[in-house]
Formats: C-alpha cells, sequence, structure tokens
C-alpha cells in the first residue's frame, strides 16, 4: 500500500463566493484517500512586517508549521492587477521568513490560477513561480494551468464543467505523484 501524503492547500481568494475555491475543492475532491489536504486559513494573517522576525505571532507561527508539515502545497489564486493576490503574497513572505527559516526551502509547490478574463491569470502563476524559484522551492514544471473563461467552465450550481472535470482530473493525478515522489 502506497504512503499517505499531505498537502497544504493554499487558496489566493478571499472572497466568500470565489471561483479559484470552487475548482481547488474539485481538483482535491479528485485526489485519492491516502492524500490528507489541510487547508492554510490566510484570512486572518497580519500584514508582514519583518520586524515581527523577533516576535511570536501565533497565526504566523501556525502557518509556517502547516507549511513546514506538509509535503507539498497546492496553491491555487486569482491574479488581481497582474499580480498574485496580496492576500497570497503575503503568506508566501510570512514562511520565507525569519531569515535562513523560510519553510519554502526545497519545498514542492504546485500552482494553478483562474480568471473570468482571456489570459487565466497567467501572470499571477507566473509570479508564483518567480517568487518560488527565489526561494528555492521544488516547483511543479508541468502542466501550467491558467483556466482562462474560468465562469464558462462552471455551471449554475457552481460545480466545474465536464471539460474541465477531466482536463482538472489528469492535473490532480499529476500533482499527487509530484507530491508523493521520494528522494527529490
Ligand atoms: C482588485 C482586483 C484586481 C483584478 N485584476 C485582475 C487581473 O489583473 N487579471 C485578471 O485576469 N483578473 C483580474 N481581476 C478579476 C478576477 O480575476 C476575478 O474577480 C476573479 O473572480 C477573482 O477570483 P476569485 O473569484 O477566486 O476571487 C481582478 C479583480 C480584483 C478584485
Amino acid at each position: 500500500m502506497s504512503a499517505s501524503i499531505n498537502i497544504a492547500l493554499i487558496i489566493g481568494s478571499l472572497r466568500t463566493e470565489s471561483i479559484n475555491r470552487k475548482f481547488a475543492e474539485y481538483i482535491v475532491s479528485q485526489m485519492p484517500d491516502r492524500v490528507n489536504i489541510k487547508e492554510v486559513d490566510i484570512a486572518d494573517l497580519p500584514l508582514y512586517n519583518q520586524d515581527y522576525d523577533d516576535t511570536t505571532i501565533d497565526s504566523y507561527e501556525r502557518v509556517r508549521q502547516q507549511l513546514k508539515d506538509a509535503d507539498a502545497v497546492l496553491i491555487v489564486t486569482p491574479e488581481h492587477n497582474r499580480t498574485m493576490s496580496a492576500a497570497l503574497k503575503n503568506v508566501v513572505d510570512i514562511a520565507s521568513r525569519p531569515y535562513k527559516e523560510s519553510v519554502w526551502t526545497h519545498k514542492k509547490v504546485a500552482v494553478v490560477t483562474a480568471s473570468p478574463g482571456s489570459f487565466g491569470g497567467i501572470n499571477s502563476g507566473l509570479d508564483v513561480r518567480k517568487s518560488m524559484q527565489m526561494l528555492s522551492a521544488q516547483m511543479m514544471i508541468d502542466p501550467e494551468i491558467y483556466l482562462s473563461r474560468a465562469t464558462d467552465s462552471l455551471n449554475e450550481d457552481g460545480s466545474v464543467t465536464e471539460l474541465t472535470q477531466k482536463f482538472l482530473q489528469r492535473f490532480a493525478s499529476d500533482f499527487v505523484d509530484f507530491a508523493g515522489k521520494l528522494g527529490d
């Protein structure tokens, strides 16, 4: 039997009706039972300030620990003004500090973006990849998923359309393989 895999899920949108949340929920629903998924709650995190590196902030410690414990991190995020959302950037920064204590080093990370627009939030996804490269994370290179016209991939009840389901199922499977790989 294969070993269990711990995944930390970060959703870069704080919006109640987030389309990114809907796609994230579908992706994780397609993962096998041996995958344990814990969402990292980023809504309550104070804006990162380097002064805090010398103090203990409970919510910072919580997210750092959650990310440390994960075999891999799945980020599903919107694009805000051609970059990743501020809420997502905040947790990226928080988990990268204090200096030399970054939890991102060698961490397996994958990113998916979704937007109602034509570009699918690609700039946000590439931004995440850029930050993760700088932080020496082990980024899942392929496939690259930037869901354009993403509202067309949702049915009226908010469920994912059949065509996009197939696409996301393949991504979920590739991601679990990536997360479960040993020795790298
Ligand atoms: C402040 C703000 C900036 C935005 N900038 C972009 C953008 O640069 N590119 C884009 O494709 N969509 C942009 N959008 C539209 C979002 O893609 C859209 O609101 C989407 O539904 C956000 O994802 P969510 O539903 O998961 O929150 C922006 C939305 C907001 C609120």
